[in-house]
């Protein structure tokens, strides 16, 4: 298995590229089951997430090439409608084919997810959308079986809110669903992410049509069929919020290109509250660091708030800040895992109950620490950044699956961070990465 060693408190320069949205592809590249043409997607990040996804769909009989970072898709056969638990077990996203195969096929048995790190990951929001349309749904074996009558789904008016709000993936799920539905559908307490509103569009480019998407209310009028379409994905929000408080905890004015400020408003503010300015000029943000970061609250909640998946990444940052932060985490109450082991680097922080009180430090220590889930790696790489001393990060796998290359691409702004192969420990079959 993989591992990270970072020597920490090396200052950063230059500017690093973001990769096209993981978020975004992996639903998007799903839809290449709700037509019998050729679809080319652009802006595909090369991630295990989306290798994972591509072998959902070629199970599911898409024949894909891939061209670097674009990807060709085409149905060469129906015969199979079922989405593995080998698969879908290593990526919980790959529910996402659950709406896309229901609308192209009539059915669709796609396994459960399952739990991850982050926490329980239901899918009753998809289900009630579905069963909305008219599809029956059995659960089976740990399957669900989702069938469309025998007229094919009908389109409705649909409440999708959950005791946390919209969900990105149940609205993603349900909008796929209507898009072949007869009559208009019409989604209430519609998950707003700039991943939903790149998924619309590319429907909109296939054929479909879709109003309000990225507002709580999307109505779609149901068409017969799909076109093929090219489609190039929006740049990844997360990666590039990551980059920024990579910035921030080094103090280091570097410029992160090809990202989307639009997108990440929310994040920006809590930087600046937290005294980091962030420089736009274009696509490009020039980190403008402070000298000592100050405390601040935050509250994680549907976008256009603050997002849950920038949270661990922030925790790092407020662990060296001064005076007293509060992070309220309301999309995953259990999302703390980068608490325990940045406390293994010397951060002060209780976490119970959906909040975390983190009490700023002048400087982290390096440690050895593991990798947990996907963003809570990310932030002990940060950390480790700005720690005094060597980091040693394992299971780095979990960061693969949404970080491109991230050493390689840390190491050209200056960073001291190499990967090591630490032992011939295979990654564990059902390695916790399904966040
Ligand atoms: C998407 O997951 C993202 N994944 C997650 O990013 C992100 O954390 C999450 O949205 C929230 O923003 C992808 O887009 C592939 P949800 P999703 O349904 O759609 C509850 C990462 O690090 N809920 O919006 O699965 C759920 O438990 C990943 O890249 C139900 O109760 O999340 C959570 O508390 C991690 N019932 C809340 O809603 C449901 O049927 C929001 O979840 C579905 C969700």
């Amino acid at each position: 298995m993989d591992s990270f060693v970072i020597t920490g408190g090396q200052k950063l320069s230059g500017s690093i590229a973001v990769s096209g949205s993981k978020n975004s592809a992996l639903p998007i590249l799903a839809v290449s089951l709700m037509t019998s043409e050729r679809c080319t997607f652009k802006n595909i990040p090369t991630l295990r997430d989306i290798q994972t996804q591509v072998k959902i769909l070629n199970t599911l009989g898409v024949e894909t090439h891939w061209k670097g970072r674009e990807i060709e898709t085409r149905v060469k056969d129906t015969y199979n409608s079922t989405a593995p638990y080998e698969l879908v077990k290593q990526m919980r996203a790959g529910v996402c084919v659950l709406g896309p195969l229901l609308a192209a096929r009539g059915e669709a048995t796609v396994s459960l997810p399952g739990g991850c790190v982050i926490g329980e990951r239901p899918i009753d929001l998809h289900l009630r959308g579905m069963q909305a349309l008219g599809a029956e749904i059995t659960l089976e074996k740990g399957y669900v079986q989702a069938k469309a009558p025998k007229g094919g789904l009908k389109g409705t008016e649909i409440y999708l809110g959950g005791k946390f709000g919209s969900s990105v993936l149940a609205t993603d799920n349900v909008m796929c669903a209507a898009v072949l539905a007869k009559g208009t559908t019409i989604i209430e307490c519609a998950a707003c992410e700039p991943e939903v509103v790149d998924l619309a569009n590319c429907l909109i480019a296939m054929g479909a049509k879709i109003e309000g998407a990225g507002s709580p209310r999307i109505t779609i009028h149901g068409v017969k069929k799909l076109k093929g379409a090219t489609w190039t994905v929006i740049p990844d929000r997360i990666e590039t919020a990551t980059f920024l408080l990579a910035g921030a905890i080094t103090r280091s004015p570097i410029t992160v290109t090809g990202g989307r400020a639009d997108h990440l408003l929310a994040v920006i503010d809590v930087m600046r509250q937290m005294g980091v300015g962030i420089q736009r000029k274009g696509h490009a943000m020039t980190v403008v660091p402070c000298a000592r970061p100050k405390a601040c609250e935050v509250t994680t909640l549907p976008y256009p708030a603050f997002p849950t998946d920038v949270q661990s990444q922030t925790m790092a940052l407020m662990a060296v800040s001064e005076g007293t932060s509060i992070l309220t985490e309301r999309i995953y109450p259990d999302r703390f895992m980068a608490a325990a082991e940045l406390k293994r680097m010397g951060a002060t922080i209780t976490a119970s109950n959906g909040q975390a009180v983190i009490q700023g430090v002048e400087r982290l220590g390096g440690a050895q620490v593991m990798a947990s889930d996907l963003r809570a790696s990310a932030a002990l790489v940060i950390a480790g950044l700005a720690a005094e001393g060597e980091t040693h990060i394992s299971r780095v796998y979990h960061i693969d699956r949404g970080y491109e290359r991230i050493e390689e691409r840390l190491r050209k702004l200056g960073a001291r961070i190499q990967r090591i192969n630490d032992g011939d420990e295979a990654e564990p079959a059902t390695a916790a990465a399904k966040a």
